[in-house]
């Protein structure tokens, strides 16, 4: 079984990525944050800097492209490759923000099989690296997903991974298992299952009802519970007896290298607090301190303060 770390914009690049790898075991790869087509033609470094080799040295990762321009995908892939070395490029698919579904990007093109198949058709042939793709059910509802499925069983893909939601469910509601089984065989590429696995019984219930998938893809469950790829591998629920300890050393570590390369690292460590409360079942009145929280020296105090008390629980229930 392969777990890929899912793309999550603002929260799982290089930075994260590797504080991550050091502390925690289970992850194989990742698709990285997606990179945007909207600047056309340019390719800087900076689009491509959580990209570079020397930042991507712990473990395998695969780009992601957003966009529906064919000449541009198709540049950003032989950059990808002939620059970085990349083999293999995701399209994305299932992106449900309102101002890139507008534009049929993202999850905005699903309702438009005929748009996919004409860009496939454009880029499968000119792109030197394997695609795959990850999409959600529809954008509007389910019926969207048999002509898309049609489409893409046309291309060579190297997989699919399927986020059952829809766009317009944003990330609200709960995943669609029973219109993700009734879909399932309509799909001949390899399926990667992703979402809402937050905690080892859901990746224990979704593997017992989707025993044909082999890979899995954990997104926010790997930031609600730091440990959950490892349970997943070893199959047990039990958190290491170290485990607030590496928590903390990892903490510590991100903490240091986002205060180092980052003017507002206060702002992007909260988002990070926002699942890490999670997983440390900080009361809600000490998260309101932390998120409303402006200045560094009250900052170190109060994290510090829950670094110390805080105890992550002995195992997850079930
Ligand atoms: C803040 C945030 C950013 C995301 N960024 C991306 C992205 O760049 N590319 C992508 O394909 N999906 C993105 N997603 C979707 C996730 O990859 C994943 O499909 C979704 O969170 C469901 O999986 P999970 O329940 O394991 O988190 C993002 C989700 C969140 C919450």
């Amino acid at each position: 079984m392969n777990l890929y770390l899912a793309p999550l914009h603002g929260f799982t690049d290089a930075t994260f990525r590797n504080a991550y790898y050091r502390y925690f075991e289970g992850i194989d790869l990742a698709v990285a944050p997606f990179i945007s087509l909207t600047h056309g033609e340019k390719i800087t470094r900076v689009k491509v800097k959580d990209l570079a080799a020397n930042v991507n040295q712990l473990k395998p990762v695969i780009p992601q492209i957003l966009g529906n321009e064919s000449q541009h995908f198709i540049l950003l892939c032989k950059y990808l490759h002939e620059q970085l070395g990349f083999q293999e490029v995701n399209w994305n698919l299932g992106c449900p923000i309102n101002s890139i579904v507008r534009k049929k990007r993202g999850s905005g093109i699903l309702p438009h099989p005929g748009m996919i198949d004409k860009l496939l058709n454009e880029i499968v042939p000119a792109i030197p690296l394997k695609l795959s793709v990850k999409l959600r059910l529809g954008f509007y509802n389910t019926n969207e997903f048999p002509p898309v499925a049609n489409v893409l069983n046309s291309y060579p893909l190297s997989s699919v991974t399927i986020h059952p939601r829809l766009g317009i469910q944003q990330y609200e509601g709960s995943v669609m298992l029973d219109a993700l089984e009734e879909v399932l065989p309509l799909i001949r590429h390899k399926v990667i299952y992703n979402g809402d696995i937050h905690q080892y019984r859901d990746f224990v219930a979704v593997n017992k009802r989707f025993p044909q998938f082999d890979d899995f893809m954990l997104g926010r469950g790997v930031f609600i519970n730091p440990f959950l790829p490892e349970q997943i591998k070893t199959g047990s629920h039990a958190l290491p007896a170290d485990s607030m300890m590496r928590f903390k050393t990892f903490y510590r570590d991100l903490e240091n290298v986002e205060k180092h390369s980052r003017r507002l690292w206060m702002s992007k460590m909260k988002e990070y607090w926002k699942y890490f409360g999670i997983f440390l079942k900080i009361p809600e009145a000490t998260m309101v301190q932390v998120l409303r929280c402006e200045s560094p020296d009250e900052w170190n105090r109060l994290i510090s303060i829950i670094l110390d008390l805080g105890e992550a629980p002995s195992q997850f229930n079930g």
